[in-house]
């Protein structure tokens, strides 16, 4: 009959909530067209608007991106200070234009040891969020998942001595506060493995790995993660 066939088919998941990305390759997109790595850079960027905009036209809620690892600081000088000038320079066009766009956005990492003028525009895009509306933009800048977990028990154990939180209370005192955990995590670049990003928030994160490198990503490669998370079954433990 055909109302047990449509019983016995699996549950398609619906859009994802919370959509994270490993913004990978960009040196070897580079590389493969006899350019510095830092032009590579400067393309990924280009791709992150991109990719942003495509995001919010489809409804997606949160999106969180890995620009920059606690452990990237080991790469040549003139790489890091190429990025983080981009990165000035994104922020700087969001204090411009996230209002009018309709993007919160929120910087994961430590920013204590960002410059003091990403610092200050920081402090800005954190109060244009505040009166904004409209999907919430993660940027992890200087961003590490173990750095994150330490400081929040560091936290955690300066304002609740002697006690143990629970998994509810701890993740209050991680970047990522009050924002959902990811459904899905997509992966440029070929590279299967995690590099120290959203260790704690990933649990039952849906993984996505692409071979395409992160400055030739599209549309079309998101709308393939997600249609591969919507094809999966999430069981978090349980029976289905
Ligand atoms: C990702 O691209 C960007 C950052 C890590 C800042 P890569 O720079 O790691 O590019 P590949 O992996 O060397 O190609
Ligand atoms: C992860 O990419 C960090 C970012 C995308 C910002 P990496 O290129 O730094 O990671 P590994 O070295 O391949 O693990
Ligand atoms: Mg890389």
């Amino acid at each position: 009959m055909a109302q047990n066939i449509e019983a016995g088919r699996p549950q398609r998941n619906g859009l994802p909530r919370h959509i994270a990305m490993i913004m990978d390759g960009n040196g070897r997109w580079a590389r493969k067209r006899g350019l510095p790595r830092t032009a590579g850079h400067a393309a990924g960027a280009e791709t992150f608007r991109r990719i942003a905009t495509y995001c919010k036209d489809i409804g997606i809620e949160y999106l969180t991106v890995y620009a920059f690892s606690t452990e990237n600081w080991s790469r040549s000088k003139e790489e890091v200070g190429a990025i983080m000038g981009l990165l000035v320079k994104y922020l700087r066009e969001a204090v411009e234009s996230m209002e009018k766009d309709g993007i919160r956005l929120r910087v994961f990492g430590d920013v204590q040891g960002l410059s003091e003028e990403q610092r200050r525009l920081i402090t800005e895009t954190d109060e244009i969020s505040r009166r904004v509306t409209g999907m919430q933009v993660n940027v992890c800048i200087n961003y590490g998942g173990r750095d994150e977990i330490v400081r929040a028990a560091g936290r955690w154990a300066a304002e609740n001595p002697g006690k143990t939180p629970t998994e509810e209370e701890f993740s209050r005192y991680l970047y990522s506060a009050g924002v959902p955990d990811p459904d899905l995590i997509i992966r440029s670049g070929g590279e299967k493995r995690l590099s120290n990003f959203l260790l704690w928030q990933a649990a039952y994160a849906e993984l996505y790995f692409t071979d395409t490198l992160w400055p030739d990503m599209t549309g079309r490669d998101v709308e393939n993660a997600i249609e591969f998370y919507r094809g999966r079954e999430r069981r978090y433990g349980g029976v289905k």
